[in-house]
């Protein structure tokens, strides 16, 4: 189970999301951004910007509280207040990686994180995106050598599925699952998302490949989303986590976390796999 969280700024805690026995659950951080407070990029040192609420210490405290719990932080996301948070490829891309390794070493240590999650959103262009590929994965690479981090992840939408796709091609043994943003695919069927999830599993590895879905937000809604779930595993897939987007959403809609529960309902329903 992977859910981002703080992303939206306003005050968020962990503790009321439903966490279950059984299940790996992972938060995810919105945002570490390669950006000071006035959005100028920083050559790869990267700061903590989700909701200030999320302590190093409230950290500790649902992962001392819940064994299974992990916590990652995103890289970048789409802004930093009104400023867009771009891919530029640094000039000297071993200075890039080596500010990048550092500022996150330390990051992990203070939050007592345990993996990044990989968010770029915006590319000067989709064909050329040159550097995004070998930095980000040296980065994993080293990330995950160093013992810094043990899970890494990377979150395409249908606009960046090229230069990601790049990167998973050649540094998939260091990422362990493909959060692809499938709500912004905007299928709103069981069939259609069926169909769209063939393509990102061909495009990705199906083995890493997770569903997902935004909470009052785009694509599919409901109890569709859970429909897909069973066609997915009908149609050969097997459902080995799923994303929700986001926790902010699910406190603001005070739905006592209807699809947190439900996906980890499905998920630990061994009779279906
Ligand atoms: C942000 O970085 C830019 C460029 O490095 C610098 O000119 C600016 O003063 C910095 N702003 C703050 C608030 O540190
Ligand atoms: C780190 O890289 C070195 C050199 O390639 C390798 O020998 C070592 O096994 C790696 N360690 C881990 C934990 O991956
Ligand atoms: C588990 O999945 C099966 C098959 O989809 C379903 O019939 C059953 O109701 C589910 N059990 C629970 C506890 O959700």
């Amino acid at each position: 189970m992977m859910e981002y969280i703080g992303a939206t700024g306003a005050p968020v805690t962990f503790d009321p999301v439903p966490i279950q026995e059984g299940i790996d659950f992972h938060f995810i951080l919105g945002f570490a951004i390669d950006a000071n407070i006035s959005g100028n990029a920083q050559n790869g040192k990267f700061s903590p910007y989700w909701a200030e609420t999320l302590t190093p210490d409230s950290v500790a405290a649902i992962k001392a509280r819940h064994s299974n719990v992990k916590v990652l932080a995103s890289l970048a996301g789409w802004s930093l207040q009104d400023k867009v948070i771009r891919w530029y490829d640094p000039t000297d891309p071993h200075l890039w990686i080596s500010n990048a390794f550092s500022s996150l070493k330390s990051l992990e240590t203070t939050y007592h994180l345990d993996g990044i999650d990989i968010d770029y959103e915006i590319f000067h262009t989709q064909s050329n995106y040159t550097t995004f590929a070998f930095c980000i994965g040296e980065l994993i690479t080293l990330l995950k050598n160093q013992s810094v981090i043990s899970i890494a992840t990377i979150a395409p939408y249908h606009l960046t599925v090229v230069p990601y796709i790049e990167l998973f091609k050649d540094y998939n043994n260091v990422i362990d699952y493909v959060n692809h943003q499938f709500y912004t695919d905007k299928v709103l069927t069981p069939l259609l998302y069926l169909d769209d999830y063939k393509i990102r599993a061909v495009q990705f590895d199906k083995n890493k490949l997770l569903p997902s879905y935004e909470v009052n937000g785009r694509g599919i809604q409901g109890h569709a989303f859970f429909a897909t779930l069973s066609l997915l595993e009908q149609n050969g897939f097997q459902v080995n986590g799923v994303m929700i987007y986001s926790a902010d959403a699910s406190i603001a809609a005070a739905n006592n976390f209807y699809y947190e529960r439900k996906s980890q309902d499905f998920l630990l329903n061994t009779t279906h796999v």
